[in-house]
């Protein structure tokens, strides 16, 4: 029995006529852009995130620039980060024209090892950019006690985290500003583009609603060079359906990931996500380390399971980033996570059955 690595279908199918009466209300309305569901989704999300500013834009992507621009950063500044991401964190780093500067990783949670990371601070580093892959915080005590002593930017990459939690803290609301993403296949995903920067700093949030609008306020005055970055008003009304449901939408990703790791737990050759103790993990992906990934994978596909590989190449290591003199061995954990990294279906509407037959093919497939 084919099961796929995602459906959105399903998730659709479950929400079809809220989402439908929605969207029809603004093509009727014709407020396409900056209308009342933005502003509305915004305070929304707000008050969900416990942050006081939430500035949607157009992507995940845009709201990891956009940040950097609000925080200042420019030519020759460096910017600490982990080399296992998606591409999007380092290359709003490249972008600005600011050096992505990489640290390796913990082997246990695959985020950006704390120590390493402060291990780079130099005179010129400006922001740290964390990521919370898969749907788990990083671990942040010692990164917000580097960034708080040394003047430092503390950005949150949660385009794979929302709903996660750190300590009592949720994602995006414990750095100076944190970036979503609401990427069709997000936990919280639109049915297009979008993403957001969260912050509970008055200044920023102004210069954030001003850089997203070309840098204008008001229109056609322009105090900065900015961008034009919006999420649309269509997009903003799925989103304000979508966000009711995503506790619930989280809490059934726990308790199929905890299926998992209760059928693989002893299974060798399998290694199950760490959960670390200080956060709440959304699983985005639920990730496993297998030593002959390559084949499982195939064999996987073969046998019509979906699976992923995130990320197969690290970003120290990408053609785009050979000006920055990194060579294989430089971060021997990240480089060994990602040979053996393999993402398996994980999405709310998987039945007990695509859960059964997932572990069962998996087991054959080592
Ligand atoms: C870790 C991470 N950062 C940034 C992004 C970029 O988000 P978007 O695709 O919305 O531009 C993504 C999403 O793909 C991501 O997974």
């Amino acid at each position: 029995m084919a099961v796929p690595f995602l459906d959105l279908k399903k998730q659709y199918s479950s929400i079809k006529e809220e989402i439908n009466l929605e969207i029809a209300k603004v093509v009727e309305g014709c407020n396409f852009i900056m209308g009342p569901n933005v502003s509305a989704f915004e305070k929304e999300l707000a008050a969900y995130l416990g942050a006081k500013h939430v500035i949607a834009c157009a992507s995940g992507s845009d709201a990891l620039l956009l940040s950097l621009m609000a925080a200042g950063i420019k030519e020759g500044d460096e910017v600490i980060t982990t080399p296992f991401t998606f591409f999007a964190t380092a290359g709003a780093i490249a972008r600005i024209g600011a050096l992505p500067v990489f640290a390796d990783i913990d082997g246990r949670t695959f985020n950006l090892d704390a120590k390493s990371a402060i291990a780079k601070i130099t005179p010129n580093t400006k922001a740290i950019i964390a990521v919370h892959l898969y749907g788990q915080t990083s671990d942040m005590a010692e990164l917000i006690g580097a960034a708080e002593e040394r003047k430092i930017v503390l950005i949150e990459d949660c385009a794979q985290a929302i709903g996660a939690r750190y300590k009592d803290k949720p994602a995006a609301a414990i750095g100076d500003m944190g970036c979503l993403s609401f990427f069709p296949t997000k936990n919280l995903g639109c049915y297009g583009d979008g993403g957001a920067i969260v912050t509970s700093n008055d200044e920023t949030a102004d210069k954030l609603k001003i850089l997203r609008v070309h840098g204008a306020k008001p229109k056609y005055f322009h105090k900065y060079i900015g961008i034009n970055s919006r999420l649309d008003e269509i997009q903003a009304a799925v989103l304000r359906v979508k966000l009711k449901y995503i506790d619930g939408w989280n809490a059934r990703r726990r308790e199929i990931a905890a299926k998992y790791d209760d059928f693989f737990k002893n299974a060798p050759g399998v290694t199950i996500p760490y959960k670390a103790p200080y956060t709440e993990h959304i699983y985005h992906q639920y990730a496993i380390l297998v030593n002959n990934r390559d084949s499982v994978l195939k064999k996987l596909n073969e046998a019509k399971i979906g699976a992923g590989v995130y990320y197969p190449l690290a970003m120290h290591l990408q053609e785009c980033f050979k000006y920055l003199n990194y060579k294989a061995g430089d971060f021997a954990v990240c480089e060994k996570v990602s040979s053996q990294i393999l993402s398996l279906p994980i999405y709310p509407e998987m039945s007990e059955t695509d859960i059964s037959e997932v572990c069962e093919t998996v087991i054959k497939s080592l």
